[in-house]
């Protein structure tokens, strides 16, 4: 009998310097991505796929990331006295949102450390993992796919994108064989953020993952990698060789919404593209978008 996968583990600890001076004081999980943090939206996303105990793993400066998903009493009198039901539901949106629990890092040892840091709250379970830097659009279903696939196959299971081979040294790249569902692959082999010419495929790990709990195990044994970190990547490449008993690992191929908010340009793009799709917003802003964009040809 397999039981349900309830836990979520967002590794949070990193210093977002490539935001600063906006994370000087602020953890750039805080950043706003329209009008809401962009750690959020990844609880929400957690939240929608049946996750509902979330682990964030902290470090330094960080203590904004626990206000946000608590309440804040003061506020909440403030706008009941006034009656203002709209923006008190929307503090309350995050109060309510999922059972958060939260674990300081210490030692900034790279990703597969930050996971092993959950050991103890998760157990011997399967579990995912959400980066906080890659937004899935809500319309698109990859996280409930890659559970139900955890539970089919008993394996560990990565979220892939096809990437411009330009752009595979930013992520860890997989060797994959085909499976009989053209949307998961067999992973053979990892290596995380390889140059052009070493990458196995143009197959990119994105910022989901779905775990069996043997990772933990895996991961103590982990040497430092690429960066002097210790890599999730590695840990899963010794998983994905199955030598352990570990069960393999195999590849859900997102085709859907993916939207960066990693570094500056691209989290730009996702503020502009999500608010262009929302009812509030996206109206206004696409016919000043359009003119705006017009004016460039004369430059
Ligand atoms: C991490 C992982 C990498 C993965 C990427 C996805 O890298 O180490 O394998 O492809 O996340 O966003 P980071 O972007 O944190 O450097």
């Amino acid at each position: 009998m397999t039981q349900r996968i309830t836990k979520a583990v967002i590794p949070a600890a990193g210093l977002g310097t490539r935001f600063l001076p906006a994370t000087k004081a602020m953890p750039k999980e805080m950043l706003p991505v329209v009008d809401k943090p962009a750690i959020q939206y990844v609880v929400e996303e957690a939240v929608a796929a049946g996750l509902t105990d979330v682990l964030v793993v902290t470090g330094r400066n960080k203590n904004a990331l626990e206000n946000h998903f608590d309440r804040v009493a003061e506020l909440e009198a403030t706008l009941a006295r006034k009656g203002d039901t709209v923006k008190l539901e929307k503090v309350n949106e995050s109060t309510g949102l999922a059972d958060m629990h939260y674990v300081r890092q210490g030692d900034p040892l790279g990703l597969g450390h930050a996971v092993s840091r959950a050991r103890m709250h998760v157990g011997d379970e399967p579990f995912a993992v959400l980066l906080g830097d890659d937004l899935i659009d809500a319309r698109d279903e990859l996280l409930t796919k890659m559970l139900a696939e955890q539970v089919e196959r008993d394996a560990s299971i990565v979220a892939l994108l096809e990437v411009d081979p330009d752009s595979i040294h930013l992520y860890g790249a997989a060797a994959v064989e085909a499976t009989g569902d053209p949307d998961v692959v067999r992973v053979t082999g990892l290596v995380e953020k390889p140059a052009k010419e070493d990458a196995p495929s143009n197959y990119a790990v994105i910022g989901r993952y779905v775990l069996k709990p043997e990772v933990f195990g895996v991961l103590a044994r982990t040497a430092p990698g690429k960066g002097g970190e210790i890599q999730l990547t590695d840990a899963l490449m010794t998983m994905a060789e199955d030598v352990e008993g570990t069960g393999g690992v195999y590849g859900v191929v997102f085709r859907g919404r993916r939207y960066d908010t990693g570094d500056k340009l691209d989290y730009i793009k996702a503020v502009i593209q999500l608010a262009a799709d929302r009812d509030d917003l996206g109206t206004d802003l696409k016919t000043w978008l359009a003119e705006y964009t017009s004016t460039f040809e004369a430059d």
